[in-house]
């Protein structure tokens, strides 16, 4: 009869771990922020979800699973989703990969306009968008209404050797097309919806290049991308100074409480998040159950371990 109520308790106890109450508590295996998405490096301000990261980037950034298995980092405007190839973290630039993009090896019409997001972190960096198969002569492009012509006879060079890929015929060019149906945008801008609106400049599709390397005509080798500059403002600027750098030195991660976005938090390996870093010893929580000691991985775990055996030993006895 003594063995009911000791099992009731092992059984509780079972479910309230199955049911993640004392998991999150003790997320030892997964972290709630992670230092990379894919083969990227994550570092502040950006994050892979809610409370990771800067709260002012996290509405654009999410690292997603594709094909169930290769992750991605993705930023989202109001026109779609662009994998995020690389991030500088020095001159605070990215380079993503729009997939209605075309490049050397495979030109296709554009589906869709590029934009970005005006009240987004992110502006159009140092890459340089070409603009293909648009209505002749490029020459007479304008931004409308201002007037400002849109291409830049002196990139013409670019044309000449975008123009030298068989994948033109993708386009429905035929090879080596007449230039006068390309032009480079440089500097590129974004229109009033923060677009480049292929329609209204009436092309067929873009590209655009981040780096000729040392093959300025030979577009295969070519890096395509499109650049972008981010800032995290002026608010959060001394929180990364100070705060944020001695928690990634601490092997945490820099995020913010999804209660309160104004509140810094460094997530630690152990599960723990702390308002310092991750060296410093961990004050508990009321959200925790149990908690104490610092920076070891393995301590809340050991704990779990420690309580299962305490019951199973007393079922043991009861029995
Ligand atoms: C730690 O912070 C992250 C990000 O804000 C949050 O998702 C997670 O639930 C927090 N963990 C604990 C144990 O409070
Ligand atoms: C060219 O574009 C295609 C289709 O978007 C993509 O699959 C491919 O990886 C790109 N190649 C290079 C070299 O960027």
């Amino acid at each position: 009869m003594v063995v009911v109520p000791a099992l009731s308790i092992f059984i509780l106890l079972l479910l309230l771990f199955n049911h993640g109450y004392i998991t999150t508590a003790f997320a030892a295996d997964s972290p709630a922020c992670k230092p990379t998405c894919g083969s990227l490096q994550l570092r502040y301000p950006f994050g892979t979800g809610p409370g990771c990261g800067s709260p002012i980037f996290q509405p654009y950034i999410t690292c997603a699973f594709i094909n169930n298995q290769q992750q991605l980092l993705l930023l989202t405007t109001h026109t779609g989703s662009y994998p995020i190839t690389s991030i500088s973290y020095a001159s605070q630039t990215l380079i993503l990969t729009p997939p209605s993009m075309s490049n050397c090896t495979s030109m296709q019409p554009s589906s869709s306009n590029f934009g970005l997001d005006w009240a987004s972190p992110f502006q159009l960096g140092p890459s340089t968008f070409i603009l293909l198969s648009c209505q002749p002569p490029t020459s007479s492009l304008t931004l409308k209404p201002s007037g400002i012509p849109v291409c830049d006879p002196s990139y013409s060079y670019l044309c000449a050797s975008i123009y030298t890929c068989p994948s033109v015929v993708g386009l429905g060019l035929p090879l080596f097309p007449p230039t006068n149906t390309c032009c480079a945008y440089s500097p590129g801008n974004l229109d009033a919806k923060g677009e480049l609106d292929l329609n209204g400049l009436e092309c067929a599709s873009f590209t655009s290049v981040v780096s000729l390397g040392d093959y300025p005509t030979d577009p295969v080798r070519w890096e395509y991308g499109v650049a972008l500059k981010y800032s995290h403002g002026g608010l959060d600027s001394g929180i990364v100074d100070t705060k944020c750098k001695s928690c990634e030195m601490s092997d945490g991660v820099c995020g913010y409480r999804v209660d309160d976005h104004d509140q810094f938090l460094c997530v630690c390996k152990n599960g723990y998040n702390t308002s310092s870093d991750c060296h410093n010893n961990y004050t508990p929580d009321s959200e925790l159950l149990w908690g104490s000691g610092a920076c070891d991985d393995h301590l809340p775990v050991n704990i779990w371990k420690m309580w299962s055996a305490l019951v199973a030993g007393l079922m043991i006895i009861m029995a």
